[in-house]
């Protein structure tokens, strides 16, 4: 079993810690920067942690850092100066695997294809695991952790890697911001938005069984120019809305024009 160091306890990091933890796959030290949150994912797991990367043990076989993108060299350039013996791996979409390559002999990437946040409890099952590295026998490596972990595990080129993180931002970030945008919408209009919970449900369960073609109902898919006027009529009080409607229902006019 590898011996592995991880880099980070934030909403990616907790989440990786705990399935590493709770499946026995060789986590044996942590680092965070902000000595409390090493303390108290170490302590009550008896798992070596620290604050100082310095300290990290240098002999594992495979550090994770778990850290933002725009870190990732700066994080990779002091790890190596602890010339750890093992291999390391960033766990980011949208970042090549090859921002490790001047740093370490061995390098990838273990990326989690889901929205991670700190509190919320995902069942590792439900986490693909996108893997790229610098050799077989690595690759080999993070297949069989990844499998270990959820059982979806897929080589996935750099490139490849990021198309799906650009498409991962479609479905997840924009939607989310689309609840955010008609969350505030309701508010104003002293409207709850509990009441469309369920629709995000379905609309996100239908996809599963649908493509999403087929699953698209509403005014565009209808042709309905008379509700799509009166829809724009009534976010003129919303402009950050009317822009995101107008461009959504332009996209989808154009889809249905196209087919
Ligand atoms: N969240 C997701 O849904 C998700 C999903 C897949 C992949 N990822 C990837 O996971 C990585 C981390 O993202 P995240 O969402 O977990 O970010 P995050 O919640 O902000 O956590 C980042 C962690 O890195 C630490 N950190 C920040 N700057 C640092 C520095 N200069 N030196 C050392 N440690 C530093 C933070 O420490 P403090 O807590 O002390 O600030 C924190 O523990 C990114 O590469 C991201 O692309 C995230």
């Amino acid at each position: 079993m590898m011996r592995i160091g991880l880099i980070g306890l934030g909403n990616a990091g907790s989440h990786l810690g705990r399935w590493l933890y709770r499946k026995h796959l060789g986590l044996q030290a942590v680092y965070s920067r902000t000595l409390v949150k090493a303390e108290s994912f170490g302590k009550r797991r008896n798992i070596f942690y620290t604050n100082r990367l310095a300290e990290l043990p240098a002999d594992l076989d495979l550090y994770i850092l778990a850290v933002p993108d725009q870190v990732i060299p700066q994080v990779a350039r002091e790890l190596a100066g602890l010339n750890p013996a093992g291999s390391v791996v960033h766990v980011a979409g949208a970042t090549p695997s090859t921002v490790l390559e001047p740093y370490f002999k061995r390098y990838g990437v273990l990326y989690p294809l889901q929205t991670l946040t700190l509190g919320r409890r995902i069942k590792a099952d439900q986490v693909p695991f996108c893997i790229e590295a610098s050799d077989e026998e690595l690759k080999k490596q993070l297949l069989d952790l990844a499998m270990a972990i959820s059982g979806r595990a897929y080589l996935v080129s750099d490139a490849e890697r990021a198309w799906l993180h650009v498409t991962a931002v479609m479905v997840n970030n924009f939607s989310n911001h689309l609840y955010t945008l008609a969350a505030g919408i309701l508010d104003r209009e002293g409207l709850d938005f509990d009441l469309l919970r369920p629709l995000i449900l379905e609309t996100a369960r239908k996809v599963q069984k649908l493509p999403p073609r087929a699953a698209q109902t509403g005014p565009a898919a209808r042709g309905d120019q008379k509700t799509i006027a009166r829809h724009r009529e009534m976010l003129a009080k919303y402009p950050d809305s009317l822009a995101v409607y107008k461009c959504i229902t332009e996209s989808l006019v154009q889809l249905k024009i196209k087919n």
